[in-house]
């Protein structure tokens, strides 16, 4: 077997500290070491070993796109960095990478993790994910959280993100966004040719946020069928690493379908009787399109702390964990939404930024983890 292996680090402590525990592992050979990555990548290509010992710079953008080049050759990655935050390790592992070692570099877990990518053929991720929001309600809050949501998973990610409001005939998402398309999405999905699709997505400010909207109140604005959802999310899929729907409140097969593309549904409620029965009803209907329920997430929205309906009231009655509340702010929200801009914009520090800027990294978090395991 191949135990052939590169190095990319630069300092030299660390270089000799990396040696010194590969020296613990038996039969594997240390090719070279690169501290001119540019030419380490080169010698990749060529050469073809099997891992390569990737130490992060500074300049990680440079570093992601030599992690995802290494992967695209077939070379199981090991990345090392100082910056073991969520966000790093996730956008790492999505690069390409086979798997992650903080700095200073622990020994044992260095060397278990050396041996588990000198063992396993490198993994392919799955290029996007689609995340929509849900509710059979209007008025809950699904503009307010897929919006946000999305400019928060830009943020976060720096990858490319889009948002599609198929709350058809008539959205709110450009307003909420203050963005002006000019597409009719019926017809780019009918076409379904990339390029057309790619000049319909409108950049948010200088953003890696996209928008897929209708321009407003257009008249004659239709519904998607089933069949342009799919032949949308086709065009889409290999352009974005992250879809956020803004759906409308039917259940007819188009939202149907786009439910059993996406690979979360939030399911957005508000805490009182009739809309927690109404999720209920949500719950059942999706187990009788057989949904996998774990795909489907508890979102509450306006959440205040001395509710006299208690979450735990509500995970009884819909049998099912809340996976995440989002505060009741009416203050930041109402100013987003009568200037355009998202809760960031308005204040970067209210609690409701804070919470969906933690709703992103979780999720993110939660998708690698389902498709790691
Ligand atoms: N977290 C929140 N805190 C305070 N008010 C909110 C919050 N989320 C939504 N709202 C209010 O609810 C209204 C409806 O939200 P929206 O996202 O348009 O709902 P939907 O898209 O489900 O119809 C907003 O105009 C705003 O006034
Ligand atoms: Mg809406």
């Amino acid at each position: 077997m191949n135990k052939n292996l590169i190095i990319f680090e630069k300092e030299e402590t660390s270089q000799e500290i990396i040696k010194s525990y590969l020296a613990e592992i038996p039969d594997i050979t240390i090719e070279k070491i690169f501290t001119e990555y540019p030419a380490g990548v080169k010698y990749a290509k060529e050469n073809k070993p099997k891992l390569a010992i990737f130490a992060m710079t500074s300049d990680k953008t440079a570093s992601f796109k030599m992690i995802k080049r290494l992967a695209d050759f077939g070379i199981n990655v090991l990345v090392l960095s100082e910056d073991y935050t969520t966000a790093n390790i996730i956008q790492t592992l999505r690069y390409g990478a086979k798997d992650f070692v903080s700095k200073p570099i622990i020994k044992n877990e260095f060397i278990q993790s050396v041996k588990k990518c000198l063992a396993e053929e490198v993994r392919t991720m799955k290029k996007s994910q689609i995340i929509s929001v849900y509710s059979n309600k209007g008025g809950v809050g699904k503009t307010v959280v897929a919006t946000n949501l999305a400019v928060e998973l830009a943020r976060l990610t720096r990858e490319k993100v889009l948002l599609i409001d198929l709350n058809l005939p008539i959205g709110d998402v450009t307003t909420f966004l203050d963005v002006k398309p000019s597409v009719n999405i019926c017809e780019i999905a009918n076409e379904r040719a990339v390029e057309n699709v790619k000049g319909a997505c409108r950049q948010y400010k200088n953003s890696s946020l996209y928008v897929l909207a209708e321009p407003p109140y257009m008249e004659q604005s239709k519904m998607l069928t089933a069949s342009q959802v799919v032949k949308l999310f086709d065009a889409v899929r290999d352009l974005f690493a992250y879809i956020v729907i803004d759906m409308g409140t039917n259940i007819d097969k188009a939202n149907i379908t786009i439910l059993e593309e996406s690979d979360v549904i939030l399911l957005v409620t508000v805490v009182n009787l009739p809309l927690i029965r109404n999720c209920q009803r949500c719950l059942a209907l999706f187990a009788n399109y057989n949904i996998p329920a774990d795909k489907t997430k508890i979102l509450i929205n306006r959440y205040l702390d001395n509710d006299e309906i208690t979450t735990e009231d509500v995970e009884k009655a819909l049998n099912k964990k809340v996976y995440w509340k989002i505060p009741n702010n009416y203050y930041t929200i109402m100013s987003s939404i009568n200037k355009g801009i998202p809760v960031s914009e308005v204040n970067e520090n209210s609690n409701i930024t804070e919470s969906f800027s933690q709703l992103a990294s979780t999720l993110i978090e939660n998708l690698f983890e389902k498709e790691l395991s």
